[in-house]
């Protein structure tokens, strides 16, 4: 196993391969919402300082050793960083690398298929909140809860055909579809047409966001402008601060401005580090790395950030654009705003068809990873590999529609592993990077073949400024949340059950790495000269 097994098939396919794993429901969804809630405006402070300290240079170690590794022929997380770090803790701790976007996956798919399942029902006319706006609210949320179950655990699997059981079947089944056709004949083509698209259905809603004007005559202070400055101008967290340079003072804001930016980017997830393996010794890291990284700041500031927030406000005024929970403000809020727009219904459509794009391009590279290491790890083929991860990825997936009772299962698995493990998983990998590959062999991997410099600061940064970041953001969770936490897992039934399924999937995959190590450590001995 000299060689990479798969190839992407040009360099503008793989930086859209990775911009489709970036833009996602974080762009449209999670970030207008954590924007608006942690001060707007002032909110992009911390945003940018997150972006440039560790996004964008993690993103370039994750490119970097991600290329090193597939030299080995290694296209896993853990065998990669079991290569790059030669010890074997190195490997096992390469698993989070598999369980983030192996469980996300879990969650993730569930939300796509709500997206795919809404776009459906806009174009056939299912949704219809009724003749009298002052229900409208009240309306879209039934109607959320019945489509996915949120008043009871158990309703979507109660025998019965529920529509948004049959959608997340299809969406599934289409996720492994592409999955098996193999990374450039499925990801990689998929992508180079759905990101286009994608932006096509995207500016024009926002083109029809900017041109509403303010759609009730009787209350011209619910605008556009307004709507923008409600989301941009800075503004105090709450009621107890007075200004919102404050807000900058609270650790909370710094921290979601980091999470934001991980999620995002997909960055800390073990998937870049995935699909650079699959490039050749002399491609570009560094121009791509930050290509992809800036087609995803475009589709998150510049679309996502104008788009819905100012929607909200235009119909609904400040109550109805202060509701920003992820779910509250898309599935929620949005039909209602859709409801009194011209031509509503053909825009929620294209909306919901946009997320739905968006979604399934990242939820592809939540897949590839585990395939990959199901491949090197057992040594079977792609049709045993998708098999055993459909299987793994099925059940798990099946629990969270289960417990759907105020998506608590959903919402849990988000905290645990959409926001925490990231953060640990970018620790361990920039101090492979920094302190044990080493910042001067990384700079020169990494500028082979590069179409730019890697900025001077890069090397400090990573090895210092970055994982301290890191560990200072790690120790105010455990500060501020912890018990939280750990009260919640002890005394929420169905909460332990959760954190239990993310053990169970631990230890399997532990275990494959114990199986694959035996088979790597051949293999790296076997290379000319080592290494
Ligand atoms: N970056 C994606 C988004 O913004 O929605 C989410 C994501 C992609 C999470 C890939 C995990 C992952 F492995």
């Amino acid at each position: 196993m000299a060689k990479p097994k798969e190839q992407w098939a040009s360099r503008l396919g793989v930086i859209l391969a990775v911009a489709g794993s970036a833009v996602g429901l974080g762009n449209f969804l999670r970030f207008p919402g954590t924007a608006a809630a942690n001060g707007g405006g002032g909110f992009m402070i911390p945003y940018f300082c997150a972006l440039i300290f560790l996004g964008i240079p993690i993103c370039w170690a994750e490119w970097t050793m991600g290329k090193h590794g597939g030299q080995f022929g290694f296209n896993s997380c853990p065998a990669i960083f079991g290569a790059l770090g030669r010890k074997p803790i190195w490997r096992y701790l390469g698993v989070l690398g598999l369980i983030i976007p192996v469980i996300i996956y879990m969650y993730y798919v569930l939300i796509e298929s709500w997206c795919m399942g809404y776009a459906f029902s806009y174009l056939v006319g299912w949704i219809n909140l009724g003749p009298d706006p002052t229900q409208y609210a009240a309306e879209s949320v039934q109607y959320f809860n019945n489509f996915v179950g949120a008043n009871q655990d158990g309703l979507m699997l109660d025998g019965r055909i529920h529509i948004s059981v049959v959608v997340w079947l299809f969406v599934f089944a289409v996720n492994f579809y592409f999955i098996y056709r193999g990374l450039s004949k499925g990801i990689e083509a998929f992508c180079t047409w759905a990101m286009p698209l994608m932006a096509v259905c995207a500016i024009i809603v926002l083109v029809r966001v900017l041109t509403l004007g303010a759609p009730d005559p009787a209350r011209p202070e619910l605008n556009v402008v307004n709507g923008l400055g409600f989301m941009w101008n800075p503004k105090p967290l709450d009621s107890q601060h007075s200004t919102w340079v404050s807000a900058l003072a609270q650790p909370k804001v710094w921290m979601n401005a980091a999470g934001q930016i991980f999620f995002s980017l997909s960055v800390g997830f073990g998937v870049i580090i995935n699909y650079a393996s699959y490039l050749k010794r002399k491609d570009d890291v560094v121009l791509a790395g930050l290509t992809a990284s800036g087609t995803n700041e475009f589709f998150e500031v510049c679309l996502g950030g104008l788009i819905t927030i100012p929607a909200a406000f235009v119909f609904l005024g400040v109550a109805g654009a202060e509701r920003v929970g992820v779910f509250s403000l898309g599935f929620h809020t949005l039909p209602v705003v859709f409801e009194y727009m011209p031509a509503g219904h053909l825009f929620g459509f294209l909306w919901f068809f946009m997320l739905f794009l968006a979604a399934i391009t990242s939820s592809l590279s939540m897949l590839q990873p585990a395939i990959a290491f199901l491949e090197e790890a057992l040594g079977i083929g792609r049709r045993a590999s998708v098999a055993l991860l459909g299987m793994v990825t099925g059940m798990g997936s099946l629990f969270v529609i289960f417990f759907s009772k105020d998506l608590k299962a959903l919402v849990f698995l988000d905290e645990t592993i959409g926001t925490i493990t990231i953060v640990v998983l970018a620790a361990v990998q920039t101090i492979l990077f920094g302190w044990v590959f080493g910042v001067k062999r990384g700079a020169r991997v990494a500028a082979e073949g590069a179409e730019m410099k890697l900025p001077g600061f890069f090397p400090f940064v990573i090895k210092y400024v970055t994982p301290a970041y890191l560990l200072l953001m790690l120790g105010l969770w455990c500060y501020t949340d912890l018990g939280r936490y750990v009260a919640q897992v002890r005394s929420d039934q169905v909460v332990a059950l959760t954190f239990g399924l993310v053990v169970v999937v631990t230890v399997f995959l532990l275990i494959l790495i114990n199986i694959g190590g035996r088979r790597w450590k051949a293999e790296t001995r076997e290379l000319p000269g080592g290494r």
